[in-house]
């Protein structure tokens, strides 16, 4: 099959090199160049694991490219995958959607499926339909899909090709039976993945509802994590006796500094959003969304509160700055509020990531340009550098090298040993000797 996809993010990248290993035909279109040029010689403009080698392995069958016109005019489908961010409202942005629709209709020169991955609001794919068969050149047709993607960032390859399900929506049968024909090959072995085919409406919200639902386990186990604090019960023992019940599950409860990232954040405020407007309040989606914005300060007023009530010229080593391990997203890291609250305070801040320090200085440097901005910030390119004559370290990302650590460096080579973990990295045997403080523990 002739598959174009637009947008080589995350899920866009992923999901063409995904289908190309499978046997398709897929030419990836983005408009930055940059990108374009990388992925032609082989590199992989985005940080996950086995992407590159697939991206080898598959090159025959893979094209990247700007020029849209060439890959989308007689593309069998069209794979939407660019960015759904959140307005200032909470409202989902579908400008790039409309943006690469607008070039979809300009270019079509046969009947087409067009497939929206991306995260989009109750209602979008009917509206895109809609659209793109009034914008069309006469005589053609464009039928349009739901597909949303489950993927988690750091397991993207892992995810794609054994995912926990495929949902598509659609309203006719043209198109269900492209779509079908087009993943046959992942519901059969060695992937056996789970082939569900819904109403457009249902699978758009199934995305939402699953995404939200991940989200208020996660601002749930924090917000028992903190009482647990309080009365002296162990989080991770607490877990462990509900994950057992299979009503409840193991996973997403780990509690920690609060869930970041590109999706998480925006999708529960976007459904909010979507739900206000119809007149429905989702109260749990509220209470998820605030518990988790106080969840990232969490740590980070109890070292204030340690330092007596100031931390201005105290220097404060930063691990982690990416929102979770095996990803160079800083998409709503909790590091981004805590660096900005420390400089803000005039601390000076040591920061360690193993690979995204270079996006972080970019990301932060509005923030340093700032008047009120009284703390300095170093990056550094190694654990022992970055503690090294700190008056505290914060924890924000459990990257193997922060949890393989020797935890004994710390009272070697800080200034005041004080470890405030966010990610619940060490034991609490293991750091009795320094002040220690992590979540729910
Ligand atoms: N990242 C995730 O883990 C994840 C998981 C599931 C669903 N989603 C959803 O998938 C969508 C994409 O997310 P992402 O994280 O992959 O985004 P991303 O920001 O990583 O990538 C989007 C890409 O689209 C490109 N683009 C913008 N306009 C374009 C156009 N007109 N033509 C071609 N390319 C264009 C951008 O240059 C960029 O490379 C979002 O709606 C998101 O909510 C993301």
């Amino acid at each position: 099959m002739k598959v174009a996809v637009a947008g080589t993010g995350y899920v866009g990248l992923v999901t063409g090199v995904a289908l190309a290993h499978i046997g398709h035909n897929v030419t990836c279109v983005d408009v930055d160049k940059e990108k374009v040029e990388k992925m032609k010689n082989g590199i992989s403009p985005i940080y996950e694991q086995d992407l590159e080698e697939l991206m080898l392995k598959n090159k025959d069958r893979l094209d990247y490219t700007l020029d849209y016109k060439n890959a989308y005019k007689d593309a069998d489908v069209i794979i939407i995958g660019v960015g759904t961010p959140e307005r200032e409202d909470g409202s989902a942005n579908l400008d790039y959607v409309h943006s690469v629709c607008d070039q979809i209709a300009e270019s079509l020169e046969k009947d087409c499926v067009v497939v929206l991955k991306s995260t989009v609001p109750i209602g979008t794919n009917d509206e895109i339909e809609k659209d793109l068969n009034d914008k069309v050149k006469d005589g053609i047709k464009v039928y349009v899909a739901s597909n949303p993607e489950f993927l988690a960032q750091g397991t993207a390859v892992h995810d794609t090709l054994y995912a926990s399900r495929i949902v598509v929506g659609t309203e006719d049968d043209f198109a269900a039976n492209i779509m079908q024909k087009l993943y046959e090959p992942l519901t059969k072995e060695p992937y056996n993945v789970p082939y569900l085919h819904t109403s457009r409406r249902s699978a758009e919200m199934i995305k939402y509802a699953s995404n939200d639902f991940l989200a208020l386990k996660i601002s749930y186990i924090n917000e028992i994590a903190n009482l647990c604090k309080k009365l002296g019960a162990n989080i991770e023992e607490v877990t462990k006796g509900m994950g057992y019940d299979s009503r409840i599950g193991n996973k997403f409860l780990k509690a920690g500094i609060g869930y970041g990232g590109s999706c998480f954040p925006k999708d529960t405020k976007a459904l909010h959003w979507l739900g206000q407007i119809e007149g429905v309040e989702l109260e749990t989606i509220q209470a998820c969304i605030s518990v988790n914005k106080k969840q990232k300060l969490v740590l980070l007023h109890e070292l204030i509160d340690d330092f007596g009530g100031s931390i201005e010229g105290k220097t404060i080593a930063v691990l982690g700055l990416t929102f979770k391990p095996g990803t160079d997203d800083l998409r709503d890291a909790p590091s981004i509020d805590n660096i900005s609250m420390l400089l803000d305070y005039g601390a000076n801040v040591k920061a360690y990531d193993p690979i995204s320090t270079e996006s972080f200085k970019k990301k932060i440097n509005f923030k340093l340009t700032d008047d009120g901005v009284k703390g300095t910030i170093a990056f550094f390119d190694n654990i022992d550098e970055t503690i090294k004559d700190a008056d505290a370290t914060m924890i924000m990302t459990e990257w193997p090298e922060v949890v393989n650590y020797n935890v004994k460096q710390y009272k070697k080579l800080m200034k005041t040993p004080r470890v405030y973990d966010g990610r619940n990295c060490y034991k609490l045997e293991d750091m009795k000797d320094i002040t220690y403080s992590s979540i729910g523990r």
